[in-house]
């Protein structure tokens, strides 16, 4: 379970970037949130992973204060929590093979284990006859997909996605929101930012609608509406 009490974050002294924000998510859970460039949600995304500190409140994780952790702890939370971003992040001199593997090698996994986990990551994103490719011979949603497939290879218990079809087209975004149903539907907690209308409007699940920095809507099957 998420856990957001009175979150306020102040990045300088001139505005708040989110201003007293609470809402709870549960397990399995697929939420987004939705606002205006600006309105708060990457910073909601970054104190979830603790790249960014509340400057009040608490952001709780499975019981566990965020913010509190030490510093040596956070490649544990980054294995509990996959998040993928508008511009990929692929290793281009990687295959799509070579960058899912590469996230398991950086924890020490065997040969083996990246053997065994990695096709069954790529296989799922449905990039089976891609794996020997590197990134500038996929499409944007082909890349996407290679950028899930990495987030996903630590079973995360939770996906975080920030803007992922932001650099889409209509077919392209389709085709990864499906995914993002999908991998929630297989039992993962699914966190999607968003100012796409119309992929808000189609999923039909909970949204949480940011102004601001504040909450000014939180409905389940919610709709986009602009503030
Ligand atoms: N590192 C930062 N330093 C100063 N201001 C920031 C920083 N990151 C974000 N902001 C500001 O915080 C507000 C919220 O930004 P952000 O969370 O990125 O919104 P969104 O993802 O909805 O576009 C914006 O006004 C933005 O300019
Ligand atoms: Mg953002």
């Amino acid at each position: 379970m998420i856990h957001f009490q009175g979150v306020s974050k102040i990045y300088d002294t001139k505005s708040k970037a989110l201003d007293n924000v609470t809402f709870k998510i549960d397990d399995h859970e697929f939420i987004s949130f939705v606002g205006k460039s600006g309105a708060g949600k990457s910073t909601v995304v970054k104190m979830l992973i603790g790249e960014e500190a509340p400057t009040r409140g608490r952001v709780i994780l499975n019981n566990i204060d965020v913010a509190k952790l030490p510093r040596t702890q956070l490649p544990l939370l980054r294995r509990k929590i996959g998040v993928i971003f508008q511009d990929y992040r692929l290793l281009p001199h990687k295959t799509v093979f070579e960058n899912v593997a590469f996230a398991l090698e950086v924890n020490g996994r065997t040969e083996r284990e990246i053997r065994e986990f990695v096709p069954q990551a790529i296989e799922l994103v449905g990039l089976k006859e891609h794996a020997a490719r590197f990134p500038h011979e996929l499409s944007g949603g082909e890349k996407q997909r290679a950028a899930i497939a990495r987030a996903l290879i630590h079973h995360p218990d939770v996906l975080i996605a920030d803007e992922p079809t932001g650099n889409l087209d209509a077919i392209n975004t389709w085709e990864v929101i499906k995914l993002l149903v999908k991998i929630n539907e297989l039992g993962t907690t699914v966190i999607l930012a968003t100012h796409d209308k119309d992929v808000i409007n189609t999923l039909g699940k909970r949204v949480v609608t940011l102004d601001n920095g504040r909450v000014i809507r939180d409905e389940a099957d919610g709709k986009y509406i602009i503030a």
